[in-house]
This record gives structure tokens, sequence and C-alpha cells, in this order.
């Protein structure tokens, strides 16, 4: 499916894990990728990767949750690519500790990548998708897709920063929506449940059987498996569902 033709996406901590792979998957439907990660030179292997499937690419070192920074970006990516159609708010760190020991700078580093950052890189790309046209003219708006996280929806001991962030990143998605739709934006999030990846990897053995018991479908999702979802919600095919928290999480509960 090549449904993503002519248009450009930018998507936040691509060069690795689910970024890379959402990278991909929008490139392999005909997107053109802004690779954007901490430093440029991470991205060079989401950018070949992209180029070998025939897309256009670009890496580019940004801090999402440096204003300044995050609107040089924006500005870059509309020299290089003409505009911008699809936004993906990926980027992502954490940093657990239970609630009672958890320093101040911890719950603020978590906080200003995962929520801040996606409030950033929107607000900056907004104005630019409202001036999208189609080629009657209407307004063709754009497509923003925020990766939550079901902690962010029942909560996760050990995580308050990680959960308070994606509760935020899912109430800032439906105001986003409510804000943006009269202009053709479509705002929506995809909560990942446990994905395999460098950042579920550091947990214990214990705690993966913990999470694999609460999984219907017994079988920890991919990173493709996000990459599918949020390629859906970027295109045409959602083009009347705006607001909505797309759960994949293999049947846990949220
Ligand atoms: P990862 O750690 O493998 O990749 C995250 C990427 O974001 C890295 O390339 C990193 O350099 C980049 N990044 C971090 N801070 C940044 C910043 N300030 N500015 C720009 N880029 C930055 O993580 P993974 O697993 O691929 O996660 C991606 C997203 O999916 C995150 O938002 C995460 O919270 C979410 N998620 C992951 C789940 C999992 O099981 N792995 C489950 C639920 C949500």
């Amino acid at each position: 499916m090549r449904n993503l033709e002519g248009k450009t996406a930018i998507v936040t901590g691509a060069a690795r894990g689910i970024g890379a792979a959402i990278a991909k998957t929008l490139a392999a439907r005909g997107a053109n990728v802004a690779v954007c990660d901490l430093q440029a030179e991470w991205c060079a292997e989401t950018v070949a990767a992209i180029e070998a499937l025939g897309a256009k690419a670009k890496g580019y070192g940004v801090n999402v949750s440096d204003s300044a920074a995050v609107d040089q970006c924006v500005k870059g990516v509309i020299a290089d690519f003409g505009g911008i159609d699809i936004l993906v708010n990926n980027a992502g760190i954490t940093k657990d500790g239970l609630l009672m020991r958890m320093s101040d700078a911890d719950w603020d580093a978590v906080i200003d990548v995962n929520l801040k950052g996606t409030f950033l890189f929107t607000r900056a790309v907004a104005r630019p998708m409202m001036k999208n046209k189609a080629a009657d003219g209407s307004q063709a708006g754009g497509s923003i897709v925020n990766i939550a996280s079901v902690v962010g929806i029942m909560g996760n001991a050990g995580q308050a920063n990680y959960t308070a962030s994606k509760g935020g990143v899912i109430a800032l998605t439906k105001t986003t929506a409510k804000e943006l739709g009269s202009r053709n934006i479509r705002c929506n999030a995809v909560a990942p449940g446990f994905i395999q990846s460098k950042m579920t990897d550091v947990l214990s053995e214990e705690v993966r059987a913990n999470y694999m018991a609460t999984i219907p479908l017994r079988r920890f999702g991919t990173a493709d498996d996000i990459a599918k979802a949020v390629a859906w919600l970027a295109g045409d095919e959602a083009s009347y569902v705006t607001g909505q928290i797309i759960s994949v999480n293999g049947g846990m509960i949220g």
C-alpha cells in the first residue's frame, strides 16, 4: 500500500526502536521522512533504510524538549521537504523509581521529553499544516500521531513521572484534536503495551513474566505492530478519526 505517496512526515526519536520502525513503515507507504533524534549522526541507519525504499529522508539533531531547537528543526524540514503533512511524536524516556524517592530532576526530565516535547512539536507544526492545500484548493491539513502508553491509562508503580507524562500526552491528544479539527488537522495517539525494545530489554525476567501473564495474545508486541497502527492513523484511511487513543497491547487492560 503506497497511500502516503508525496507526503512529508516528521518522526521524533527515530534513530532506533519504535521510532525507526515507524519511519520505515511510513516510507514504505510512500512518505518522505524527516528523521529526528538527539543527534543527526544517530539517524544515519534509519535514513539509509528509507532511501533504500526509494523515499527521501534526512536526519536532524534536535532535543524535543528545547523550544528553539524544535522551531529550528521544523523550519529546516519545511525548507528541505517543502511542507509537513504528518507528525509522529515518538521520542520518549524513562527514569523509573518509587514516588517517595523520586528526585525533582528525574520527574522534570521525563515530563520535559515525553510531554513538553510532544507539545512543542505539535505547536511548531500546527501553522504549517494549516497552510497545506489539496489539489482542489481545499484545506488538506495533516495528521499528528502521539505515542502514549498503556501505563498512561492504568498507572504503574515505580513510574510516577512516566505515567503522568503519558497520561498528559493522552489529554493533550484530545485537546489538540478539538483545537485543530476545524483546520482538518487530526490528532490521535497510539498507546503501546509491552513492546520488545531497548527500553524493555533492561527489565528483569520476573517483571517480564508478570507482564506476559496479563497479555491475552500471549506475546510481547513488536515495533512493527505499533508502526502499522501509526501508519493507519497517519493516512486518509483514518480521515474521520481524531482525538482517539488506539491501544495496541495484545489485549492488556487499557
Ligand atoms: P528507545 O529508547 O529505544 O528510543 C527512543 C528514541 O528517542 C531514542 O533514539 C532516543 O535517542 C530518542 N530520544 C530520547 N530523548 C530524546 C530527546 N530529548 N529528543 C530527541 N530524541 C530523543 O525507546 P522505544 O522503546 O523505541 O520507545 C519509543 C516510544 O514508545 C517512547 O515514547 C516510549 O515511551 C513509547 N513506549 C514504549 C514502550 C515499550 O515497551 N518499548 C511501551 C509503551 C510506550
